[in-house]
């Protein structure tokens, strides 16, 4: 599998098979860390820029976690710390980061520019989440069933919340590609475009794997193995929709009723952050506001043995690990 010099932007760009290696390669990588094995000159002395358009934890601790282990230098460029799109278009700010550095992570919000960054930079450009998709959690996720199942062929998985936004349209296609059946459990209005769910349908019939919507909870997450959900309202979405979507997804929150419909062992998982207790400030204004203490999924849940949520947040840094070294790393 030789995958040096590719983008890392979207999972319809890639087969069965490569995302199928990057999980094993990520696995391998995990091992390797967990054993002690040195890594430090997977990527000597290569040089990441880290764009980020939009805040995060997890996703660039990871890429600045796995750079380091890999023995590459990284340059953090925070919301206001760039030029890019005030003074300087997307096409300049590519060209000339692509004369200083090896590779490029950008998080920002339409996909446009990512894909349009990556024509322009010459380097491997990695999405670390767009509003139409996040690619890199897709390894991490599918990496963290495989580890609990042992398997992804044949894996129910259904995602309940806004499957419209960068996780429903992501899982979905990931989903499709590796033979697993796919539920949008939601209410219609939340449902991906039409045209990505028949790409999909068609891509699940390839793989065996199927895509499902459905607004009915009992339906969607009988025998489930997974259950997964995401936030209500996504980074740089307006507070105005917040009511709205407490109204329209409500009967979409992962909790013990949708997880008796589901396997005995059935498992939660959630890209994360999430909002399950109150102990985010956000969490405090929505309960001030609306009067509930839990959005998307409950703290029953979310605490239970099910929750393999810091699994996943762990394996993010093993997976960015494994499409970095992949895509501009010296794999042997
Ligand atoms: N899951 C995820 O991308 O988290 P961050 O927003 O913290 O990077
Ligand atoms: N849908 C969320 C994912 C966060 C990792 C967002 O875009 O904010």
């Amino acid at each position: 599998m030789d995958l040096k010099g590719k983008n890392f932007l979207k999972m319809l760009d890639f087969s069965a098979e490569e995302i199928n290696y990057l999980i094993d390669l990520s696995l391998q990588l995990k091992a390797e860390k967990k054993q002690g094995k040195s890594q430090k000159d997977y990527m000597s002395g290569k040089n990441i820029a880290l764009i980020f358009e939009k805040t995060s934890t997890r996703t660039r601790c990871s890429f600045e976690v796995a750079a380091y282990d890999m023995g590459a230098n990284v340059t953090y460029l925070d919301p206001s710390g760039s030029q890019i799109g005030k003074k300087e278009s997307i096409a300049d700010t590519a060209r000339v980061l692509g004369r200083m550095y090896d590779g490029i992570e950008y998080r920002g919000f339409e996909q446009d520019k990512v894909e349009a960054l990556a024509k322009y930079a010459g380097v491997p450009v990695w999405n670390g989440l767009t509003n139409e998709s996040h690619p890199t959690q897709m390894i991490a996720d599918m990496m963290t069933i495989k580890e609990h199942f042992g398997k992804l062929l044949g894996i129910k998985f259904v995602y309940m919340g806004d499957a419209r936004y960068n996780m429903g349209n992501s899982l979905m296609v990931t989903c499709a590609k590796l033979g697993m059946d796919f539920v949008a459990c939601t209410s219609e209005k939340y449902f991906p475009e039409s045209w990505l769910v028949e790409k999909c349908q068609d891509i699940a019939k390839q793989s065996g794997g199927s895509v499902t919507l459905t607004d009915d909870v009992a339906a969607g997450c009988k025998d489930a193995d997974v259950i997964y959900t995401d936030v209500w309202v996504s980074m740089g979405e307006p507070d105005a929709v917040w009511e709205e979507r407490i109204k329209e997804l409500s009967p979409y929150q992962v909790n013990a009723k949708a997880f008796s419909y589901a396997k005995p062992g059935a498992k939660f998982m959630h890209c994360l952050p999430a909002f399950h207790d109150l102990n985010t400030t956000i969490g405090v204004q929505i309960h001030e506001k609306f009067g509930i203490d839990c959005m998307e999924v409950t703290d029953e849940i979310f605490e239970s043995e099910r929750s393999i949520v810091f699994d996943e947040a762990e394996n993010r840094m093993h997976s960015i690990k494994a499409v970095m070294y992949a895509t501009l790393g010296d794999v042997r």
